[in-house]
């Protein structure tokens, strides 16, 4: 089980006081599957031999339910453990009759007599058994799925959470949030529980991500991708019973609901009233969440305030904030758009469209452009759809936010053809959208994707007349060569550099890129007159980005110890910022804080490596320079003895779902924390990691990312030694590892 100490801890002190004869109650919330059952079973485990755990269930049967259910399913086993004879015992001929109201088992019940009366003898007489078995060891009872229950049961509930003090005996409960809808008849009898003395309650939480992976990873056997993470916790939302659903047992994630999860999530939205199911059909289209300016625009006034009421109180539907509106869960409003009939889908969304056209401000999201799109591309309106891409893709570059550009740009790419060409986007081909779809790619680290486009985009393009788009097309596939760890890219360096021999921005662009990529290689000495070259162009084009890159290049060509390194990197910097190119300001900022700690300038090394960092993420290129510049702030954070931060920070860049290349740095770190901390598991397992990397296909000579676990210094130091050791045997290692960034 993952997650949820902190109710463990909780459900172990209540056990604590009953033991000391405090009677205690805990009640349980959760949604449906959000793991209620679960923490009672593991705690109730936990317990072991020292307590008697008595459970029983409500069972769903429609109104009314069972009376008594869960007491029945309780007692059921206690005579199944001990014995009709020993109920006697405890109990006495008289009371084991009253029981036989809730068990046939123990004999005839009796027939006689007041209604009112004879419940008071069987409430007195269960109370008396528990008091009986609790003087002989601890007892606990879990009543679950309260949701269901009778008034019957709920009114013995409370009477024994009342009237059992002095008892040791712990009284679990449990509920499904969701099914105790307002006008629900139990919800009183929750809030009379709560207010009684000895009653806890506990809300479980939904798992957070990091949790979920954890779950993913116990279910699996083995630690799932960070996409896969990502796609279940964003679906399934942190409720463990959708985590297991939304899961193949090969690790894969399920496109579709299976369907009695489906039901399990309609249940409720089923027994709405008709303008309540036709606001939420329309919701579903809009998304997760939607304004209630907007939702009015789709489907009018009319009516929509109760209807929204009554979708709140199923718990169906949660006031997001102040104007709109969002479903409890995102697998619902799934499942009520996989309901939809194809002609009712296309109807909301032409709706949702041409509402977002007459006013943007309608949409919550800051990205209307986008919504727009997908809102006329479901409607059928190819047309629309493509000019909206297009507009959005355009909107997309100026937010930095390369995924949602990329989305938009490969919509465009396959409405292209759907359109008439008086209708398209009006000064563009489609190599210009591959170009730009290649370039997002490239930032999105989306570099499977990107080389298909790259591919598209070479087959496009004439090499007599339109070398410099070729080459520029080249330099993309190359970074995401790098990033994939695919084999080629310097060979696509040097071709693009062939096909651009002008003194132009492109021929800039592949000197600074392969400088770069030769001393990720480990061929610094290849670079010098590269660099050179590169110092020319610059001053001839006579623009700051050129200058920076530059000056970096010509820094990888120096040797660790020449001051000048140091000098053109802080230049460098300073232009970068001047010049306000969030680009070469990371390339810069990257090679600064390899170089501080190459020369094992650590703290300075740790100060810029923040930086970086931060910088990183406010530029947008988290996911695309995230791990390459975490790696270096671990490594560098490790120096100065801070194993914690280093720890933390490594969880951190794993979320952001690096590229194959920042995802090996990150293992080939976590190996060396967890060596240096004498831990040899996972360091053997990063171990295993780094040398299937090895293994595969590779631009000779090794890279960096993988140099340092080939180097003397660090295979002296297998198995890892003390940490001072280690530390001091890793700084001698004189491995400069590798800056990506183009
Ligand atoms: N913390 C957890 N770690 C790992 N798995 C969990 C955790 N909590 C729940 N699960 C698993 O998720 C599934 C759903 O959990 P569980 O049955 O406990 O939910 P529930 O709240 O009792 O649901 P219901 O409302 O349907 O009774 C189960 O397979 C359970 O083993
Ligand atoms: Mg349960």
């Amino acid at each position: 089980m993952v997650g949820r100490d902190s109710e463990l801890d909780v459900l172990a002190d209540a056990f604590a006081d009953a033991c000391a004869e405090t009677v205690r109650t805990v009640v349980i919330s959760a949604e449906g599957g959000g793991g209620k059952s679960r923490l009672i079973r593991e705690a109730t485990e936990r317990l072991g031999r020292q307590a008697l755990v008595l459970s029983g269930w409500c069972v769903e049967q429609g109104e009314p339910g069972l009376p008594f259910a869960p007491f029945v399913s309780a007692v059921r086993r206690l005579v199944q453990l001990r014995g009709v004879a020993e109920i006697v015992t405890l109990v006495g001929h008289a009371g084991a009759r009253e029981l036989a109201r809730l068990l046939p088992e123990l004999g005839p019940a009796p027939s006689e007599g007041d209604p009112g009366m004879a419940r008071s003898r069987l409430f007195e007489s269960l109370r008396l058994l528990l008091e009986r078995l609790a003087a002989q060891a601890p007892v606990v009872l879990a009543l679950e799925d309260l949701h269901w229950a009778d008034r019957a049961t709920r009114d013995l509930l409370l009477y024994l959470a009342r009237n059992l003090h002095g008892t040791r005996l712990l009284l679990i409960a449990s509920y499904r949030t969701e099914a105790l809808a307002e006008a629900h008849p139990l919800r009183g009898g929750f809030a009379e529980l709560a207010r009684i003395e000895g009653v806890t309650t506990l809300a479980l939480p939904r798992l957070s991500r990091a949790n979920v992976a954890l779950h993913l990873t116990a279910m699996l056997g083995h630690e799932p991708a960070p996409d896969v993470v990502n796609g279940v916790h964003a679906r399934g939302g942190g409720v463990p019973l959708f985590t297991e659903a939304l899961v193949t047992p090969t690790g894969a994630v399920r496109p579709r609901l299976m369907g009695s999860l489906r039901d399990l999530l309609l249940g409720a939205v089923n027994e709405l009233p008709e303008r309540a199911r036709e606001g939420l059909r329309a919701m579903a289209v809009g998304g997760f969440r939607v304004g209630h300016r907007l939702l009015v625009a789709v489907v009018g006034a009319d009516g929509l305030d109760a209807a929204l009421r009554a979708a709140i109180a199923a718990h169906v539907v949660i006031a997001a904030d102040a104007d709109g509106y969002a479903f409890r869960h995102a697998l619902i409003q799934e499942a009520i758009r996989d309901e939809l009939l194809p002609g009712e889908r296309q109807r909301l969304h032409r709706a949702y469209a041409e509402a977002l056209e007459a006013d943007p401000s309608l949409g919550a999201d800051a990205w209307v452009a986008a919504s727009i799109a997908l809102h006329w591309r479901a409607a059928d309106d190819p047309a629309r759809a493509l000019n909206a891409a297009w507009r959005a893709a355009r909107e997309a570059t100026a937010r930095l936010a390369y995924a949602e550009q990329l989305t938009m740009l490969e919509h465009a790419l396959d409405l292209w053809p759907r359109v008439e060409p008086a209708q398209r986007p009006q000064g563009i081909d489609r190599a210009q959208l591959l170009e730009a779809a290649a370039d997002a790619a490239c930032w999105a680290v989306e570099t499977e994707r990107g080389q298909r486009i790259v591919e598209a985009g070479l087959a496009e393009l004439d090499p007599a007349t339109e070398g410099e788009r070729i080459a520029a097309l080249l330099l993309e596939r190359a970074m995401m060569r790098q990033q994939g760890m695919h084999e080629g890219e310097l060979g696509d360096l040097r071709e693009a550099l062939r096909l651009a021999p002008g003194s132009t921005r492109t021929r800039a662009a592949a000197l600074g890129q392969i400088c770069r990529a030769l001393a990720q290689h480990g061929r610094a000495d290849e670079i010098g007159a590269l660099a050179d070259e590169l110092d020319e162009l610059a001053m001839r084009l006579g623009e700051a980005e050129w200058t920076v890159e530059a000056l970096v290049s010509g820094a990888l060509a120096r040797p660790v110890g020449d001051m000048a390194a140091m000098t053109r990197l802080e230049r460098a910097l300073g232009e970068a910022q001047a010049g306000a190119s969030g680009r070469v300001e990371m390339i810069a900022r990257v090679a600064m804080v390899d170089l501080l700690d190459a020369r094992g300038e650590h703290a300075a090394a740790v100060e810029a490596a923040s930086a970086a960092w931060q910088r990183a993420r406010q530029l947008g290129q988290a996911r695309y320079m995230g791990a390459s510049v975490a790696q270096l702030l671990a490594r560098a954070l490790m120096a100065v003895g801070r194993w914690d931060d280093a720890i933390e920070l490594m969880a951190e860049a794993r979320e952001l779902d690096p590229s194959p290349l920042g995802s090996t740095q990150l293992s080939q770190v976590s190996g060396l924390i967890a060596a240096g901390r004498g831990d040899l598991t996972p360091a053997e397992r990063a171990l295993k990691v780094l040398a299937g990397v090895e293994a595969s296909p590779q631009d000779a000579p090794p890279r960096r990312s993988s140099c340092q676990w080939r180097s003397p210094c660090f295979r002296a130091t297998w198995p890892p030694p003390s940490r001072p050791a280690f530390a001091s045997a890793r700084s001698g290692a004189g491995c400069r590892h590798g800056c990506s960034g183009r």
